[in-house]
């Protein structure tokens, strides 16, 4: 099988990154070399069905020194942030701050555009994601994402398009397996009682929220210890959203999540803590501040995070 990202390179060294820049050369010609990661997916061991009676196992994302480029442009600098386990670290800031840019990079698809290239180290209970013995499609697995649109398979089945969750990582399951983890997906994700009787209609039937549920029940499905979630809520209604509002407090004792919401009720009603990035005409995106969710909105050290939680600007 092709490498799917045989352009991405993660530079190694902040020196790297500078030397490149003041040679004015692409990113890429400055490369440490690509990762050559290789989807392979019928290698992947079976999936104990004991696996899925151990309670999940909480881990901590923490970000490190992240620096970011598509190509010459460098879009965050330096970006530092523990993600701590059990807990919902909401994202806020402007829109083209990197907020995405930065989600993305926490689970290696900042690296599936070609100009792409990064600085610094993504750590998952103290293991790097970017080391070169860690398999994407397992980095992947154990952090998940759900995006702002919807995307479930339409034409396919509510059931297997939760299924797909464990078939698209090359977990081999059995039948009764599948059908106590879409059940308990489908309950997660806050759905199974509205699909219950029909789960052989297609996904795209459903409503907007209810496709949403779908895409995180389909997350769920390989046990992520990390979900991603990017604006989730931005297409929705309020009815759904505060579903999907629900649905993240339940999960949340169970899988870290990190979420971007341009919606300051949002932030304050789910997360715990909160970053607020931001990047200044021309600039790369960084962190203003960031800490507990409360003390954030409630007493916020630096002015501009203030004005911007007090929606005087973004
Ligand atoms: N695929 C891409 N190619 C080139 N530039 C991009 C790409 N995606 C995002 N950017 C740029 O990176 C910056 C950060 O974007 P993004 O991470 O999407 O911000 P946010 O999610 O905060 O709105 C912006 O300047 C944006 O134009
Ligand atoms: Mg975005």
């Amino acid at each position: 099988m092709p490498a799917i990202t045989p352009q991405f390179s993660k530079r190694k060294t902040r020196s790297v990154s500078k030397k490149a820049r003041e040679a004015g050369a692409p990113a890429s010609e400055f490369s440490a070399g690509g990762q050559a990661d290789t989807v392979s997916m019928g290698t992947l061991p079976d999936l104990p069905e004991a696996a899925w009676a151990e309670p999940a196992q909480l881990a901590t994302l923490e970000a490190r020194d992240i620096t970011a480029w598509f190509g010459d442009h460098m879009v965050l600098d330096e970006v530092s942030l523990t993600m701590a386990a059990g807990e919902v670290t909401a994202l806020i800031g402007p829109s083209g701050c990197g907020k995405s840019t930065f989600l993305r990079i926490l689970n290696r698809m900042h690296q599936l555009v070609p100009s792409a290239s990064l600085a610094g180290e993504v750590l998952l209970d103290g293991t790097d994601i970017y080391d070169s013995r860690q398999r994407i499609t397992t980095v992947r697995r154990d952090i998940g994402m759900v995006f702002q649109k919807p995307n479930p398979f339409p034409a396919m089945s509510i059931y297997d398009n939760v299924a797909a969750g464990l078939k698209l990582t090359g977990l081999k399951v059995k039948r009764s397996t599948k059908d106590h983890v879409v059940e308990e997906c489908l309950t997660k994700a806050g759905l199974w009682k509205e699909v219950r009787t029909r789960l052989r209609q297609p996904g795209g039937a459903l409503s907007g929220g209810q496709q949403q549920r779908l895409c995180i029940a389909r997350s769920l499905a390989v046990r992520p210890r990390v979900l991603l979630m990017d604006e989730p809520c931005s297409a929705l209604d309020p009815t759904s959203t505060r579903v999907i509002e629900e649905t993240m407090s339940d999960l949340v004792r169970e899988v870290t999540i990190v979420i971007v919401t341009h919606n300051m009720q949002q932030a304050q009603r789910v997360s715990n803590q909160c970053a607020f990035f931001l990047a200044a005409q021309g600039e790369p995106g960084h962190i203003v501040e960031h800490g507990p969710t409360d003390a954030m909105f409630g007493a916020p050290q630096d002015p501009r995070t203030a004005d911007y939680v007090n929606g005087r600007f973004g």
